[in-house]
C-alpha cells in the first residue's frame, strides 16, 4: 500500500463523535503498552502521528486517523493497566464493546499481543466478542525484536494455541519494520472485501 497521506481526525469518547462517512474503518486493539501507537505509525511509515509513550495507559479515547482520504486507522483505548485509575478502566469494555457491535464500517480488528507474554482475560473477551459480533481479526504479535529467532517461534505457537486460531499471528517489530509488508497484505484483503 503506497501511502500518500494520513491525517488525524477525532478523538473520541463516545459514537456521537465518531466519523459518520461510510469510508471502512481498521482498529488496532490490545492492552495498554503493547505497541499500538508505535505499530500504526510503522505501517504508515510516520513517526509521530499518534503519540506513543513510555507511560502506559495514555491514550483513553477512540482515536481515528483517515489514510489517503479513503479509509480509517481507529486507535483504540489500551486496556489492563494497572495505574489507571478505576473509573477509567471501568469505562474500557463498554467504551470497546459499544465500538465493535455498533461499527457497519468496521473492516477488521488488528488484535495486538506481545510476543513475550501470555494472552490474558481481556484480551480473551475482546476475541470472544469479535468472534461473537462477527467481525474479522488479524493477529499480530508485536516487539519480536524482543526475542530469539528460537523464541518468536515458541511465542508464535503457544499464544495461537492459547487463543484456539487456525493459522499463526502474524510477528511484528515496529522498531526493525519485521512483519508491516505481510500485515499491510492482510488489511488490504480485508479492505477490498
Ligand atoms: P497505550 O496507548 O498506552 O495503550 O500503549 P500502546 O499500545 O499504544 O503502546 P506504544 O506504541 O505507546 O508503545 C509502548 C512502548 O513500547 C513504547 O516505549 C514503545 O517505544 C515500545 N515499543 C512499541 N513497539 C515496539 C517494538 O516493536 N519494539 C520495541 N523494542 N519496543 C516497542
Ligand atoms: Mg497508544
Amino acid at each position: 500500500m503506497k501511502i500518500l497521506s494520513a491525517e488525524f481526525v477525532i478523538s473520541a469518547p463516545g459514537p456521537k463523535q465518531f466519523p459518520i462517512d461510510r469510508k471502512p474503518q481498521i482498529a488496532f486493539a490490545g492492552r495498554s503498552n503493547v505497541g499500538k501507537s508505535s505499530l500504526i505509525n510503522a505501517l504508515l511509515h510516520r513517526k509521530s502521528l499518534v503519540k506513543t509513550s513510555a507511560t502506559p495507559g495514555k491514550t483513553q479515547l477512540i482515536n481515528f486517523f483517515i489514510i489517503n482520504g479513503s479509509f480509517y486507522f481507529v486507535d483504540l483505548p489500551g486496556y489492563g493497566y494497572a495505574r489507571v485509575p478505576h473509573a477509567v478502566t471501568d469505562a474500557w469494555a463498554p467504551m470497546i464493546e459499544g465500538y465493535v457491535k455498533d461499527a457497519p464500517q468496521l473492516r477488521a480488528v488488528v488484535m495486538l499481543i506481545d510476543s513475550r507474554r501470555s494472552p490474558d482475560e481481556r484480551d480473551k473477551r475482546l476475541i470472544e466478542w469479535l468472534r461473537h459480533y462477527e467481525v474479522p481479526a488479524v493477529y499480530v504479535l508485536t516487539k519480536a525484536d524482543k526475542l530469539s529467532r528460537q523464541e518468536t517461534v515458541r511465542a508464535q505457537r503457544e499464544i495461537a494455541s492459547a487463543l484456539g486460531l487456525d493459522t499463526p499471528p502474524i510477528l511484528t517489530s515496529a522498531t526493525s519494520g519485521l512483519g508491516m509488508k505481510e500485515l499491510w497484505g492482510e488489511i488490504s484483503r480485508q479492505l477490498d472485501k
